[in-house]
């Protein structure tokens, strides 16, 4: 399989990373979880009480702030290390998707995480989801998609994985957090979510996860085809 790079955007929840994370597994290739670096980013920031709004603490908070991942060696997974310590289950939980989206405006902690991802996919055969993977990361991917959902079929999904790790928090809750940062990532001056022209668009509402899989795979033979 040649070496492609493969853009992944899309809404909040609709099962980017996982998907992502089970094509590059199947296709030997690297996956880079950009909205994970955001996250990292806005636990650092909550860490050490900086606002992302005012510019003297986000000079401070992108000056002290290291991100990087490593497999887990018992469970093969890559793991999210801010400044070292694994902070990967604290990143998923409600406190930071509440803060992320607010972090993930500005643009010098942008130009920041996108030039270490870039950095990241020098190599190629990389995918990697986010919000503007197709449009800023990387414009010149081979394939670029874009996931969407229904947001019913979203939050259950959401709810689903953080039972899974022992956070309760209820349908309307997920949903609302769901909703408004699908709003203010659309809606950012600084790169917003949308759907570049040459992307193509698979909605999961009803399709399974290995359906979601084996769609993409497809259009990566395709792509490599060509
Ligand atoms: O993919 P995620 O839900 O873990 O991302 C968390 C937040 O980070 C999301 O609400 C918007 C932001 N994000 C972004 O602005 N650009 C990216 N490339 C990835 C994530």
């Amino acid at each position: 399989m040649n070496k492609i790079v493969i853009a992944i955007d899309g809404y909040s929840g609709c099962g980017k990373s996982s998907t992502a994370k089970e094509v590059a597994k199947k296709l030997g290739f690297t996956y880079i979880d950009s909205g994970a670096m955001y996250r990292a980013t806005a636990l650092h920031f909550l860490n050490k009480n900086l606002s992302p709004l005012r510019a003297a603490d986000v000079a401070e908070g992108l000056k002290s702030l290291q991100i990087s991942f490593q497999q887990n060696p018992t469970t093969h997974q890559q793991e999210t290390y801010l400044n070292g310590v694994n902070v990967e289950d604290e990143i998923r939980t409600m406190r930071i998707s509440e803060r992320v989206s607010e972090v993930a405006t500005v643009k010098e902690i942008r130009a920041a995480l996108v030039a270490q991802q870039q950095k990241l996919g020098q190599q190629k055969g990389v995918v990697m989801d986010g919000r503007d993977i197709g449009s800023v990361v990387f414009p010149e991917a081979e394939l670029k998609l874009f996931m969407t959902a229904d947001v019913e079929t979203r939050a259950k999904r959401r709810q689903l994985e953080l039972l899974g790790k022992g956070e309760q928090a209820s349908l309307e809750e997920i949903k609302l957090n769901l909703e408004t940062r699908d709003e203010v990532d659309s809606n950012r001056t600084e790169s917003p979510l949308l759907k570049v022209s040459d992307a193509i668009e698979i909605d999961t509402s009803s399709l399974t996860f290995s359906e979601q899989v084996e769609q993409i795979i497809d259009l990566v033979k395709k792509v490599t085809l060509n």
